[in-house]
């Protein structure tokens, strides 16, 4: 049986759900939010060290600026809302992508409850917000270069480059067990590329807001029964 120690969603479909039932497409995202606390617990149940979740891409920034403003005031609210729960739940919150252009406001709230969750060991839950994973690879082979006495030291630079030097820089250096794609879409989308080099797949045409911890089991219980060689025989 296969160890689930990191688990990696992309949550897509929240539009789409909307759209079906003539709904704008930000009751899509809200009804989405409120899936993500299922998948917490059903991570601490299962004993998933980490879950990663696409909340918001690099890309995503090209949406019409009033989605873009909902969604942002959508992950305010959720971390404000959450907070408590993390706290008594045991998860560990963590941000992975560029926090830079994000506002003060939901920076802000992004440290308090980081803050106030550290000591948290029974789930680490990594949301991707302006996250794009050649934006953190580039991201990670600076934080190397400041670590190894910067860009003007290019002998120790080469010396100490290695894939494992390199994937301890990212914001999340764990590798996928799985990674799963709702919305019935099959790619990455700039997600966690590194640490997806030997993730398996599971794809699901279910819309996000309609994603539940029962499908969710069913995909884990067929991901453990699964022969995985990481290029081996
Ligand atoms: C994809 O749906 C989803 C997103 C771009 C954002 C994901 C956001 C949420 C699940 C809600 C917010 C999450 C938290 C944690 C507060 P889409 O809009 O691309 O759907 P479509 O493909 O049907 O258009």
């Amino acid at each position: 049986m296969n160890e689930l120690n990191h688990l990696a969603i992309i949550m897509d479909g929240n539009g789409r759900w909307a759209k079906r039932r003539g709904l704008l497409r930000t009751k899509g995202h809200e009804t989405g939010a409120n899936v993500v606390e299922q998948m917490c617990e059903f991570c601490i149940d299962e004993g998933v060290a980490i879950l990663s979740l696409y909340a918001f891409s690099t890309e995503n920034w090209k949406r019409p600026k009033s989605e873009v403003a909902f969604l942002m005031d959508l992950l305010h609210k959720f971390l404000l809302s959450k907070r408590e729960s993390f706290i008594k739940n045991g998860i560990k919150f963590n941000v992975i992508g560029d926090e830079s252009p994000l506002s003060d406001k939901l920076k802000n709230e992004i440290n308090e409850i980081k803050n106030a969750t550290a000591q948290n060991s029974r789930l680490k839950l990594n949301l991707a917000l302006n996250y794009g994973a050649k934006d953190e690879i580039l991201r990670a082979f600076r934080r190397f270069c400041e670590k190894n006495g910067g860009e003007f030291d290019a002998q120790n630079l080469t010396l100490n480059l290695s894939e494992d030097s390199l994937q301890t820089c990212l914001d999340e250096p764990t590798p996928i067990d799985l990674l799963v794609r709702t919305g019935g879409e099959q790619r990455l989308s700039n997600f966690m590329l590194w640490q997806a080099s030997y993730a398996e797949f599971a794809f699901t045409p279910t819309l996000w807001p309609d994603f539940t911890r029962e499908e969710l089991a069913l995909i884990t219980a067929k991901f453990k029964k699964k022969d995985r060689r990481f290029g081996g025989l």
